[in-house]
Formats: structure tokens, sequence, C-alpha cells
């Protein structure tokens, strides 16, 4: 019905003349079109996480076995160390602190764990605690779950550290309270930051053991992680945005900050952009390379989904234990340098009173942390994708490029790197300069380039631009947000690495691809990961995207604006056709005639001075039963 009231849409929105489209844009736009123009930026912008948190948490060094004098103890370091005033400020206490629900609804802290918190008249407070962590110089950061109950509860047997007294006394999570409970962490103990985990709402059908034995109250889960069919993901969102405007009431000065952790389930990796600040794309990390390569991927193919306010988070640094530890050195420097240039959340992971002065050294350097946080917030794109290297180029602030390339093998590998990667011409000299070692080099053309294993190589890049009085879209990942991705049925994506889970080894057939999300917007190839190509002709730079999709992207100043767009050849429908608008700040500007798969690309250009908003809005005349790619190739903003 949805479709077919699209497909009206679309056709009459064809018959509208560019003179009335020009009307406000809330007039022209019909109520229920999602991809009628609305001339505004609709991505999350509350909150304070402009650039990506950065900051420690207890989680992977002490699971719920946290306490006062753990945490306190590596927020000393952060500050001796200096990392506090690299922006490492958000101190945040993980799972292991509630201890239950009093009979009025409010949270009793551990006070065994936490003795700052023992209060007066019997009420616990965390007050004393923020307040030194305040005074300090930090920000302090909270734990819950969106369910009565919380991933502990379900899958632990450290009783000793999980909530204790009756079924009730044990609904620690937000289910229910979440106006209470916010207000709480946020007006009363003066929390900054909250992680909010979904274990409450996927681990308790009627039928799970902990529910038929009485230690919990089933409620019907909203989430199966490992099928995104059988999740309500309007429901879920639904209750995360309950936190997003609770929190919002509780700190009118915006100061917090909304960590969504849905391990990559309930087609969150499409929707976190819209309600929260940070948000989990795949499972827990762990101290492996391959679980490491596991997060990356959940990421590594969704910069057009993180932004200035709200950013993709593929979990903790795990620097510091196994496969990251003091004697691998190597894979620990790989392990920052990629966080680093997707964008990650800076979250220490590990206890610092045991880190060594080199590994301080690695959450410490300069020009890492200024690559994680540049005003940008462009989360760096794939120039080359394989089972067994990637590069990964990152377009800051100034233009200038970091470029990053990951030998994910555990053999050395020889690798080519090009101008081209980098959309520098490739006539002209090109520099590089080790951020690890300073060294630097220059090529024409191209480079080889060894890698040990596991090595991440890290550079900042200088050559001409290939464009050289403009960006290309593929360049600014943070100022374009899918606002309607054209995604139908969310699938799953199947390019992430699948290791061998370490709680399962082998038993079973393996991990299967789980994270919904494939599909929608990308850079420099087809929302498939396909080559870009419109009548038989490839390209290696544009934007591929799903016809019936709605782009925003924020405009910093610019005069023009030019494409070539086509549908892609991979498309599987040749008779239906796709027509491409541009809208300025809502005003319709440019707009292509209706296009087959097997034509010619159009050129389409548009003045864009003094609008802040342009909209790229791709129709279908029909529904179609397969897929519909359409390229933007080329596309660019010039001065
Ligand atoms: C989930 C989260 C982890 C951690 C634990 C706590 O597994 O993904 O990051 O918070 O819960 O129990």
């Amino acid at each position: 019905m949805k479709r077919l009231l699209h497909a009206i849409a679309a056709s009459v929105s064809l018959l509208v003349s560019p003179a009335l489209a020009q009307a406000s844009p809330s007039a022209a736009r019909p109520q229920d079109d999602a991809l009628a123009p609305t001339g505004r930026w609709s991505a999350n912008t509350a909150g304070r996480a402009l650039t990506p948190p950065m900051g420690w948490n207890s989680w992977n060094a002490f699971a719920l076995d946290i306490d006062e004098s753990k945490l306190l103890a590596s927020a000393m370091v952060i500050k001796s160390s200096g990392l506090a005033d690299k922006g490492y400020q958000y101190i945040n206490i993980d799972e292991g602190w509630w201890a239950r629900r009093a009979a009025d609804g409010r949270l009793v802290v551990r006070t065994d764990k936490f003795p700052s918190a023992k209060g007066r008249g019997g009420k616990t407070s965390f007050r004393p605690l923020t307040d030194r962590l305040h005074a300090l110089g930090f920000r302090a950061g909270i734990y819950s779950d969106i369910g009565r109950n919380s991933c502990g509860q379900l899958y632990s047997d450290d009783k000793p550290n999980l909530p204790s007294g009756t079924v009730a006394e044990r609904e620690v999570g937000l289910y229910g309270h979440v106006d209470q409970d916010v207000a709480l962490y946020f007006r009363e103990w003066g929390f900054d930051y909250i992680k909010v985990d979904g274990c409450g709402i996927r681990g308790l059908p009627a039928d799970a053991p902990k529910v038929l034995d009485g230690t919990f109250r089933a409620l019907t889960p909203l989430i199966d992680s490992d099928v995104v069919s059988r999740t309500n993901i309007a429901a879920v969102r639904d209750l995360y945005q309950q936190v997003a405007r609770a929190l919002a009431t509780s700190n009118p000065d915006g100061d917090y900050v909304l960590s969504i952790c849905l391990w990559g389930s309930s087609n969150v990796r499409a929707w976190a952009k819209d309600v929260g600040n940070v948000s989990r794309t795949s499972e827990d990390i762990f101290p492996t390379w391959s679980r490491m390569l596991h997060n990356l991927d959940s990421v590594a193919r969704r910069p057009l989904y993180a932004h200035p306010g709200s950013w993709n988070d593929p979990d903790m640094l795990y620097i510091g234990m196994g496969d990251f530890d003091a004697s691998h050195m190597v894979e620990a420097r790989s392990h920052m340098s990629l966080w680093a240039m997707l964008n990650a959340p800076l979250l220490i992971g590990m206890d610092l009173r045991k880190a060594t002065a080199e590994q301080l050294a690695i959450f410490g350097q300069p020009e890492l942390i200024a690559l994680n946080q540049d005003p940008a917030g462009n989360q760096a794109v794939l120039a080359h994708d394989s089972d067994d290297l990637m590069i990964f180029v990152k377009t800051l602030a100034t233009g200038r490029k970091a470029v990053a390339i990951l030998n994910r093998l555990g053999a050395p590998v020889d690798m080519t790197l090009t101008a081209e990667h980098m959309k520098f011409s490739d006539d002209r000299p090109v520099t590089l300069r080790d951020l690890w070692t300073g060294a630097q080099s220059s090529f024409a053309k191209e480079t080889g380039i060894k890698l040990a294993p596991h090595e991440t190589r890290i550079f900042m890049a200088d050559g001409t631009r290939r464009l050289p009085d403009g960006l290309y879209l593929s360049e600014m990942p943070g100022r374009i947000n899918p606002a309607v991705d054209g995604v139908v049925h969310p699938e799953d994506e199947p390019l992430i690495h699948r290791g061998i889970l370490p709680w399962r080894n082998t038993r079973g057939g393996g991990e299967r691809p789980r994270y919904a999300g494939w599909g929608g917007a990308q850079i420099d190839m087809t929302p498939f990961g396909g080559t870009l190509s419109v009548a038989g002709r490839r390209y290696v730079t544009g934007m591929g995207v799903l016809a019936n999709s709605r782009l925003e992207i924020r405009n910093d100043g610019s005069r023009s604006f030019a494409a070539m767009v086509g549908v892609d050849d991979s498309a599987e429908d040749s008779e239906a056709t796709v027509t491409v608008a541009i809208f300025a700040d809502g005003r319709l500007v440019s707009r292509s005639a209706p296009m087959r798969r097997g034509e010619p690309p159009a050129l389409l250009t548009a003045g864009v001075a003094d609008a802040r908003i342009i909209e790229i809005v791709t129709r279908m005349d029909r529904p179609v039963g397969g897929r519909m790619p359409v390229d933007l190739l080329d596309a660019a903003f010039t001065r």
C-alpha cells in the first residue's frame, strides 16, 4: 500500500511545474510522501557529540566486577598521563552498579562497590562520585537497559555482582521508568552520558528458562538479533526515542550523550543517526584480531550514516588485552588507527593501572586524535575493499586527506597505493607522511608499500586534487544524510568478517550475516557494493543510491552543484523509469527526464549559492520487484 502511495505521489510530482514546486516546502509536501523535499537536515543534532566522544569505559577490563576505586584509578591515569588534556573526558560506568529498584521506583546503588554513594536516609546517590569526576575535569557516564532487565542478568552467572531482591526489585532497566530514571541519572546524580543496552527486550519470552523458573518476568521480545524480519523495528525505535526525549527534558542545555547499544540488530544501522549520538553496529568486541575485523566491517560501509551528532560505534577499544596487548603493538596501533579513521568513539577499555608508556602513547597519539575529532566529521570511506586489504580515505575539514591501509592478513602484503585512491591527479606528485613514524615520501601515479601481518599504515597525504575547485559528494559523507534510503525490506549485510565466535567455537553452522543495512546509499559504489556503471561505462567516483530515496546534503557556501545521473546497469528492471530531482532549501532547481537502465547518464547542474540544504530525490514511476540502483556520477559541489 505504502509503495502504491509512493508511486502515485511520484507521478503527481512529475506533473508539478517548477514554479509550483517553489511554493513553501511544507505547503508542497504531501502528508505521506517521504520523498517530498523538506529543506531541513533531519539527522540527530541534539545532545553533545559534534565529534565522537572520547574517554574510558569499565566493561572490557572489569565486566560486572566494577567498583569506585578501579574506576577512579583509571581516571587518575588519564589525568596524570595527559590523556585528559588530549580529549579523553568521559569516565563511563558500564553494568555492575545496580543494587536494586526500591519500592518507590528509585534505583539503589551498590554501596559495597561505590562507598561514596551511601547517601543519607537510606537513599543512595552517585552525586558525590560525579562531583568528584567533574572536579577533576571529567564527564561521567552511566549504563542502563531499555527493557526491565539487563544483559548481565540474562546472560551472566556472576550473581554477586548482579542486582538482588524480589523480581520487581531486580527490574532495574528503563522499561516503564524512562522519565524517572533519566531524571535521577542526569538531574539528580549529574551524569553526562548514558549507554542504553537492549537485552531486556530480546531475551525474555515466556518460555525462557529464567522466566519459567520465576527469576524474571516475561517481556515479549521486540528484537530477534538473528532475524530482522522478526524484529519490531518501529517499537524498538520508539523506546529509544522516549529516552532521547527524556534526555532533552532533563538536560535543557543539551549537554548529554545518548549511546544506543543494539549490537547492529533492529535495522539500527539505518535509523540510529536520527535518534542517538553513538550507536553500536555489531555484537561485542573481543580481544581477538578476527573479532576486531568483524566490528570494523560493521561500520566500514556505513560512512553515510554517521555525522556530527550521531556516530557509528564499532564498540570500545580493546588495546591492552589479548591480541592487542603489550606484546602485540602492531595490532594495537592498527586498532587505534582504524577507530580514529572511522570516527568511532574512542573509549579506552583497559585497566590503565597496567598500561605501559607505549600503550599510553598509542591512546595519546595526537595526530590520530585530531583525525578522529576533525570537525568535518567525515568517516573514512573505502577506496579499496577486499578480504585481504582495505584502503580508507578520510577528507578533513581543511580538504587534506588521511589514508589508512589495513593488512587484514596474518602474512605480509605488498600493495599499490595510487593517486586515484585519494582522488588526486595522477600526473602530479603526492607526498605521504607516516603518522606513526613521521617518515616522509613522495610518488607520482602510484607507489608500492609493504605491510607487516596485521599492520595498518596511516599517512597524511597531500597532492593535487582531481577536482581543484570543489568537493565530490564522495568526500563529504559527514554532510550527507540518507533521510530516505530507499530500502523497503531491510536485508543483512553479507560483507562483514565472520570469524569463529570464541564462545561457540565451530559448533553449529557459523556466524550468519545478521546486521541489516545492506543497500541504501554508498560512496563510490552501488548500494550493493558493485562498481558504478551506466550504459556500459564504469565510474570510480560518485554515489550509489536506490530509487525512491531522498538525500539531504549540507551546503557550506558552494555556488553550484553538478552530477551525471543514470540508472545503474545492475538495475533489475529495464522498463521502469527513474527521475532525479535536485532541491535547494526545498525549491526544485533541476530535474532529469525519466531514465531507464541502459540509457546514457544525464548532466544535472544547479546554482545553489545561498542554499543551506540540498536534497537529491530519486523517484521511480512504478513499483518494481527487484533492485533499482541509481548513480550520481562525479557528483560535486564547486565554489
Ligand atoms: C552488552 C553490551 C556490552 C556491555 C554488556 C554489559 O553485551 O554490548 O558492551 O555493556 O552488555 O552486560
